[in-house]
């Protein structure tokens, strides 16, 4: 991988592990070279529990993408997402000294510098600084405000953070792979730039990624990050609740869901029941499909509901012109973008990746909209889009030191 063209995403998921490898074309197009995947061990909602064992997860889909690509990696673009992140926004203010009147390089690093000059518990620190907008002299719509005249820069920006020791576990796992970690950057955030076009980012979008133990949300307004977070929740609670529920084993209920889950009420016919066969070590028994879809539906509504409350909280769900997107390995539970208008009351719908070269329909699939966002993510920085790059390097190497020696 020595060429700089060729990115890597790595997403570190409860269920699967999935790496993505791009290429940049002449075209500034990027096309998908192969994904590689292993099912996860060692992860409980979206973070690392058991090193060794998710490693060797994070190894065999680094292998499976590398044959698949027939590309040797040697850095990636890492995903993260657990509970442990937390965001909010603020604004950074410079006053250009005496003399000075153009804004330069160095003022947008200050007015960044001074956003993020909050302080935080001594455990977390930040991954993300991204520019929402910029001011000068009070004068908004700003674009760029490099080599503009002013005596004052303002910038809003969504600052997101975490436990430190936490994102240095995901990174050590690269790290002991013999793998450079290009970048961290938040899985909702990477997931975006898969799901979402520059329009509907512009009209204002919601896009929720529910995967197996966590929800990761981010809301685009105007075109700018507005707000994110990560609920320690998804898919497998849904089993769990199915397996407690119906008095079932894990892996029978798993089946179930995927097999004859549907969120909507009132679909059965009264008294119909699904025949659950002979397995090995479970002896087979009927259920109930209005059951089997309660539990369902209370558990995935509880999901929605609770992305529902922080986005009103935070007084965005005003601002969701394009709607709200769902994706991730449970978005393809039947009838979840009904659910999802109702409790959003908004247009509601499911997807995939956005179409990309060299993605045929092997890869059109909502559980690696993560991974192909994180190769979009990397494209992105190396077009260098003002975006978050510099910031985000210099973070990286403070967060990747440690584990020079
Ligand atoms: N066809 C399906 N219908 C409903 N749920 C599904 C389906 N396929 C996968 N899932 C669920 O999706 C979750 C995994 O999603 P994924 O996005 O791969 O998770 P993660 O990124 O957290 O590893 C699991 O809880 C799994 O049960
Ligand atoms: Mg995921």
């Amino acid at each position: 991988m020595a060429r700089d063209n060729i990115f890597a995403g790595l997403e570190i998921g409860t269920t699967k592990v999935c790496v993505v490898v791009a290429e940049a074309r002449h075209d500034n197009t990027l096309k998908i070279l192969g994904v590689g995947n292993a099912p996860s061990r060692g992860i409980r909602k979206g973070e690392i529990v058991d090193f060794e064992t998710a490693k060797r997860c994070v190894h065999d889909a680094i292998v499976d993408a590398e044959e698949r690509s027939d590309v040797e990696i040697s850095e990636v673009y890492l995903g993260i997402s657990g509970g442990h992140i937390r965001s909010f926004n603020n604004r950074g203010v410079v006053v250009l000294e005496e003399g000075r009147e153009e804004i330069d390089e160095q003022d947008l690093e200050d007015v960044r510098t001074n956003a993020r000059e909050v302080s935080l518990p001594m455990e977390d620190c930040v991954l993300h600084t991204i520019i929402q907008h910029y001011y000068v002299d009070g004068q908004d719509g700003v674009l760029n405000p490099l080599g503009l005249f002013g005596k004052k820069l303002e910038a809003d920006f969504h600052i997101v953070y975490g436990i430190r020791t936490r994102i240095q576990n995901a990174i050590r796992c690269v790290k002991e792979l013999e793998l450079e970690t290009a970048d961290v950057v938040i899985s909702s955030f990477a997931t975006a730039q898969a799901v979402l076009d520059k329009n509907d980012k512009q009209l204002g979008a919601l896009v929720i990624d529910i995967g197996g133990g966590t929800t990761d949300f981010v809301v685009y307004v105007e075109g700018a990050v507005k707000q994110s977070g990560v609920i320690a929740v998804g898919g497998d609670h849904i089993t769990n609740d199915l397996s407690i529920g119906l008095k079932i084993p894990s892996a029978r209920a798993e089946k179930l869901k995927i097999e004859e889950g549907d969120v909507t009420l009132g679909n059965a016919f009264p008294g119909e029941t699904i025949v659950l066969r002979d397995e090995t070590g479970f002896a087979g028994r009927e259920i109930e499909r209005e059951t089997l879809n309660q539990i369902v539906h209370c558990r995935l509504r509880e999901i929605l509901e609770i992305v529902e409350r922080q986005v009103e909280a935070d007084q965005n769900l005003n601002y969701l012109g394009a709607g709200v997107f769902i994706t991730g390995g449970s978005s393809q539970l039947r009838g979840i973008e009904h659910l999802a208008s109702e409790v959003f009351g908004m247009p509601a719908r499911t997807t995939a990746p956005l179409p990309l070269a060299g993605v045929t329909s092997a890869f059109e699939h909502p559980q690696f909209s993560t991974a192909i966002g994180l190769a979009r993510y990397a494209h992105l920085v190396h077009l260098d889009r003002p975006i978050t790059r510099g910031i985000l390097s210099r973070t990286m190497k403070r967060l990747t030191g440690i584990f020079r020696t």
